[in-house]
């Protein structure tokens, strides 16, 4: 868990702003979920045999309830249970959320891995066609387009629906069932349960055994196959560049038809930028009638280490444009007031509120701000009703009427600007 502060979190600022521009032109609007939730919400859904749900999620337990709570590892359980509790899927045709939002997992932690990261995220309600997944696909890329990131692919799959999943996963089972010994500990015990996640496991045997293991797509039932065919379709018109990727499973069990991922050689082992997928049958695991729906999430961390590793982000942490220096007690009962009135009109200036510092103290401390001027103001000044402005980086000094401090101040401020 990390602690984000001075030059980092102007980056973050910077990314949510291209998130936020980009998500609220093609029509989305934000929704914030609260960071606990009944465990339920995702022991329901997310899978039983995904390690969201076997060992990542943190319980939060309060002294006087016996309810049993957890910190949200993901958002889109979260989204689901509150677009029924709220009754979004009544609004007619489609609806579209994003949000930025912590997320909790407990996990090994290492680079681009971590037990408090954040998501941003987007899911479109009520519109079951290929064009909704291929215009939340679009959505990404326009996101990666927009920051310059172009070491990136995108691995699109169908992972079928309740249809056609079952005589796939017997298909699978029929595979693995002479290398059964062979398998990991762990996927011996998915065998039964959840073939479809040995796909997934990184146990190099597995793996090995994985590669001519039969194939999802070619399992899928005809409106399945359609749906897959149109998205494809879809993302050609948009060139959008992708790649079939048929041993894409994705983390969790949510998903039906459409699965993707975006991932970078640039982010080392945790490869994934992001990624999601259509989950109409998501409502039903919560006792509702399916809702069409289709989503993706991508790391914030990640896409910072991202866009680290094209070329260093310069954030600019915003600068005052005058530090103000009083030498005695009336100029710091003048320059206080100043002070406020000019940075409630949204002019960024700085002050110590130390009292006696000499000249050397106060000139250091206008350094140390980094401000373009600082003005001296003293009893000399006051008797010839002139402050002296020094612009920093030049060295140079002026001197100003001090009846007209604020006017002069603001058009300095908007000339720098
Ligand atoms: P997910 O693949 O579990 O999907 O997570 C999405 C992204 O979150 C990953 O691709 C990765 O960039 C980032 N991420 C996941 N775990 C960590 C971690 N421990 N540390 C740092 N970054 C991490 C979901 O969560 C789905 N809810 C996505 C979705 C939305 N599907 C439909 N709608």
């Amino acid at each position: 868990m990390h602690d984000i502060f001075g030059e980092e979190v102007a980056r973050w600022q910077h990314l949510e702003r291209v998130f936020k521009n980009t998500l609220e032109s093609f029509g989305y609007t934000e929704i914030r979920t609260p960071a606990l939730e009944k465990i339920e919400v995702f022991s329901q859904t997310v899978g039983d045999d995904t390690d969201i749900v076997e060992k990542q999620m943190y319980e939060v337990k309060s002294a006087a309830e016996a309810e049993r709570l957890v910190l949200r590892p993901e958002g889109t359980a979260a989204f689901m249970r509150a677009v029924l509790e709220h009754q979004l899927h009544r609004l007619p045709g489609a609806q579209r959320f994003y949000y930025c939002l912590p997320m909790f997992r407990y996990e090994r932690p290492q680079k681009g891995r971590l037990r408090q990261f954040h998501q941003f995220g987007v899911e479109l309600i009520g519109d079951a066609s290929p064009e909704a997944d291929a215009e939340i696909i679009f959505v990404f890329e326009t996101i990666l387009k927009t920051l310059g990131i172009r070491d990136y692919v995108l691995e699109i799959n169908s992972v079928g629906c309740s249809d056609c999943r079952p005589v796939y996963r017997d298909a699978l089972k029929d595979y693995f069932r002479p290398h059964l010994a062979e398998l990991c500990e762990q996927c011996q015990g998915r065998f039964e349960r959840a073939p479809m996640r040995i796909l997934d496991c990184k146990n190099p045997k597995c793996a090995e055994l994985v590669q001519n293991a039969p194939l999802i797509t070619d399992h899928l039932n005809a409106p399945c196959r359609e749906h897959h065919d149109g998205l494809r379709q879809r993302l050609t018109q948009l060139g959008v560049a992708f790649t079939d990727n048929p041993r894409i499973v994705r983390g969790l069990d949510y998903y039906s038809r459409t699965a993707f991922e975006f991932t970078s050689e640039l982010l080392g082992a945790q490869s994934a930028l992001g990624g999601g997928g259509r989950y109409d049958g998501l409502a039903q695991r919560f006792g509702h009638d399916p809702i069409p729906a289709v989503g993706w999430a991508l790391g914030m961390e990640r896409f910072l280490i991202a866009l680290e590793a094209k070329s260093p982000l310069t954030p600019t942490v915003r600068k005052p444009i005058v530090f103000f220096a009083p030498l005695d007690a009336p100029a710091f009962e003048m320059l206080f007031e100043l002070s406020m009135r000019l940075q409630r009109k949204g002019i960024l200036t700085a002050m110590s509120y130390e009292r006696d510092k000499k000249l050397k103290w106060l000139m250091k401390q206008a350094d140390r701000t980094g401000a373009v001027y600082t003005l001296l103001l003293g009893e000399d000044e006051r008797k010839s009703g002139k402050a002296v402005l020094k612009k920093m980086a030049a060295g140079t000094q002026e001197e100003i009427e001090i009846s007209n401090l604020e006017e002069i101040i603001a058009g300095r401020a908007r000339s720098e600007a």
